[in-house]
């Protein structure tokens, strides 16, 4: 079982890989494929020549991968195997069956895949693969491209410690990564994938209420985000609860609790509860969906 004592203990044994040294493709060129490659191209940790990519059919999106971050753009059946040591999983959860179906006579046993398609257990992936490979199932989100992401982590049966610290050491220089039991990660698929889009959907209303009072929409975008981003750096940095940092700014009869009572009384603390776990039963559904699919 993975734990940070035994993550030291490894290192401590000298067992430490680098991702610097090794190659990774991805298969699917989409939103989140593009966030990582972004985010790992920034960090200038791994060089180009050992990224590849491919997709299904948008040769035009393989090219443009290619020409942006200098890195190798291929249809899949030129991707090289048997170099590979991280193959990343991006695909939609519809598409992953037929991708597990197509690579399972080419993945190499040191491979070590990770699936960032969400709603898809381990399970599901190795029993597909019909062989005994590597598979961790990661959560982040497209901050990954500004290094900023919050990356869920949990590991198939085959994964051995070294695996899981190379994967955990690639999603580390894109953000934080938090290591969880794959029972959790419909939740945190509910949390870290999809709430980057419950903050943008709070701040398109800040910006379009301050656009009504006659704020200029540049203003109003970079007061809300930059709100949001101080609020957050507060929590992590000064390692307080929301509920003390908003007890602390909360003056009784201020701006402050008349917002609050509005906000509390309109259901908008409920409705960031139900949309996590709208989020978290769709993703419960889609693994559910695929094991029917399967039997
Ligand atoms: N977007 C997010 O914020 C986010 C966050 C966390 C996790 N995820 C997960 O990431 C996965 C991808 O999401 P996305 O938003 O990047 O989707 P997307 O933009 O639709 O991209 C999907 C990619 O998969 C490729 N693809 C489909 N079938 C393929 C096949 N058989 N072989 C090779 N490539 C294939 C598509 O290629 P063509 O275009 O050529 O068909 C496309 O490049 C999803 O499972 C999602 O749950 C997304």
């Amino acid at each position: 079982m993975y734990s940070v004592e035994n993550q030291k203990k490894f290192i401590f044994d000298g067992g430490i890989q680098m991702i610097t040294e090794k190659s990774i493709a991805f298969i699917g060129a989409g939103n989140m494929a593009e966030a990582i490659i972004s985010g790992i191209i920034n960090t200038n940790k791994i060089p180009k020549a050992q990224i590849y990519v491919t997709n299904r059919r948008s040769k035009q999106r393989l090219d443009r991968l290619k020409v942006n971050y200098q890195i190798q753009a291929m249809p899949s059946d030129e991707l090289p195997f048997e170099r590979i040591d991280l193959l990343l999983l991006v695909v939609k959860p519809k598409d992953i069956e037929g991708v597990l179906k197509d690579i399972t006579s080419k993945i190499q046993k040191s491979t070590v895949v990770v699936s960032v398609v969400a709603g898809v257990s381990t399970e599901f992936i190795e029993n597909t693969l019909n062989k005994s490979v590597s598979v961790v199932r990661v959560m982040p989100n497209t901050s990954c491209i500004l290094l900023e992401s919050a990356t869920a982590i949990s590991s198939g049966k085959y994964v051995t410690k070294a695996d899981l610290l190379l994967v955990e050491e690639l999603f580390q220089c894109l953000g934080r990564v938090f290591a969880i039991q794959e029972v959790q990660m419909d939740l945190v698929t509910g949390i870290a994938g999809s709430g980057p889009a419950y903050f943008y959907y709070l701040m398109e209303q800040m910006e379009k209420t301050c656009i009504e009072e006659g704020l200029p929409l540049k203003q109003a975008r970079e007061i809300s985000a930059q709100t949001v981003l101080g609020a957050a750096r507060m929590i992590l940095e000064y390692e307080e609860s929301p509920l003390t940092l908003r007890e602390k700014m909360t003056s009784p009869n201020g701006t402050t609790e008349a917002g609050l009572k509005e906000f509390i009384k309109r259901g908008g603390g409920k409705a960031i509860s139900y949309a996590i776990r709208s989020a978290q039963r769709k993703s419960a559904e889609l693994t559910k969906d695929l094991r029917v699919q399967k039997q």
